[in-house]
């Protein structure tokens, strides 16, 4: 019997389009006499639709497509989930759903948010659970919880924008202690986007400013030298852990930027354009290093699935620095495990068996207690009720 997949993808995030591209890809790749997968597509303005053509690429080239297809939600029976139709006046089943694919990239979305949508509803599903969702999508947050843990990361210095308008030169002042040149990052995008360097004042505050048009929160690292990008993803789910073959991505642009991740090939191939070596040419002790803190990382954070850990690397110091971590990384990184016998589909086979072991770990917990605390009628009033 078919497993029902319901491939979640879209969303409100600057990731939107790459999102539908790895989407696309995954289903392309998924073995169809083992999945039936069903698109559930989320729109810029956060409205859950469905039509069969969304499964080809062709449908996303013209948005006017969208007034073809259905708004749909899936029901929030506790046991069995189905895909409905919303019409005017009632709700109509389209499908059975047995599991739930996450695949979106980005803020308000990657950061825990449909994570926590699925748990809600109580449905299986691929991706990692709320708190490491959400920690990775923070690259400030993440930053605190990973020091604590002597993971290496580069100098940085972190504030809320409110902080910036109450005094300015405090923060300018900080941020300068760091020493020039710096990288200035909105800290909850991905993809590059308001991401600025600076070398003087005048930049940084620029950069400050173009961040603070994204997100409420700006992070401030030194710029790590004579630099080079290795990449490398683990799958799996908290004390089952491996890791892929390593990778080193080049940039083009002054940092590894939008174009160079998705625009460098011809095709709208996603994460796979990007210009790599892979495996990357690296001595086995620096291989070593960066497969081992990357499998502790992922116990710390408890990720599930496959995530891509993003390293800085300064050849010349022989410096290694965890850069960020990837909860969705864009095409699931697939193309990282092909050296290591697994191919796209199998990966995927992997991914829905942790969704399942996911769930049923879950829920053979105790998640009620029972009690006659409302028995006794407590004065809501007295303050007796302390938690
Ligand atoms: N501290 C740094 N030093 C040098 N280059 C950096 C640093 N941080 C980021 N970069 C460059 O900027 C790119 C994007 O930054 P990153 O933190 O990975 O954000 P995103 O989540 O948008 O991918 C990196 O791939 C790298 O090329
Ligand atoms: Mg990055």
């Amino acid at each position: 019997m078919q497993i029902n997949v319901g491939v979640l993808f879209g969303g409100k995030s600057v990731e939107h389009e790459v999102s539908i591209i790895s989407a696309l890809q995954m289903i392309e790749n998924m073995n169809k006499l083992k999945y039936q997968p069903i698109p559930i597509y989320l729109s810029k303005d956060n409205v859950f639709y469905h039509h069969k053509d969304m499964t080809d690429i062709e449908f996303f080239k013209n948005m006017d497509n969208l007034k073809k297809a259905k708004k749909v939600l899936i029901s929030p029976n506790q046991n069995k989930h189905e895909l409905l139709i919303i019409t005017k006046n009632k709700l109509k089943k389209l499908a059975d759903l047995d599991v739930i694919f996450l695949i979106v990239h980005g803020a308000q979305c990657e950061d825990g948010t449909l994570s926590g949508y699925c748990e809600l509803l109580n449905i299986p599903y691929v991706g990692s659970t709320i708190l490491p969702s959400a920690l990775n999508q923070n690259k400030w947050k993440l930053k605190v919880l990973l020091s604590n843990y002597n993971i290496p990361i580069v100098p940085y210095f972190a504030f809320y924008e409110h902080e910036f308008y109450q005094d300015e030169q405090r923060i300018i002042s900080e941020c300068e202690k760091l020493g020039m040149p710096l990288i200035v990052k909105p800290a909850h995008l991905g993809s590059s986007v308001g991401i600025k360097k600076c070398t003087n004042r005048e930049e940084l505050v620029e950069a400050i400013l173009t961040s603070l048009q994204y997100d409420t929160e700006v992070i401030v690292e030194t710029v790590v030298q004579n630099l080079i990008e290795l990449n490398c993803a683990v799958l799996g789910r908290p004390g089952e852990y491996t890791t892929s073959e390593i990778e080193r991505v080049f940039q083009f642009d002054d940092i590894l930027s939008y174009t160079d991740k998705y625009l460098r090939s011809k095709s709208s191939k996603g994460m796979e354009s990007t210009c790599r070596e892979l495996p990357a040419k690296i001595n086995p002790e620096l291989k070593n290093q960066i497969t081992d803190i990357s499998l502790r990382v992922s116990e710390i954070l408890g990720t599930s699935g496959v995530v891509r850990i993003d390293y800085l690397y300064d050849e010349v110091n022989d410096e290694l620095y965890l850069n960020e971590i990837n909860t969705i990384p864009g095409s699931l990184a697939f193309y990282l495990w092909k050296d290591k016998g697994l191919s796209y589909s199998d990966l995927i086979d992997k991914l829905i068996k942790i969704a399942f072991d996911n769930y049923r770990i879950k829920n053979a917990k105790i998640y009620s207690y029972d009690t006659n605390i409302l028995a006794l009628s407590p004065n809501l009033n007295s303050g007796k009720l302390v938690k």
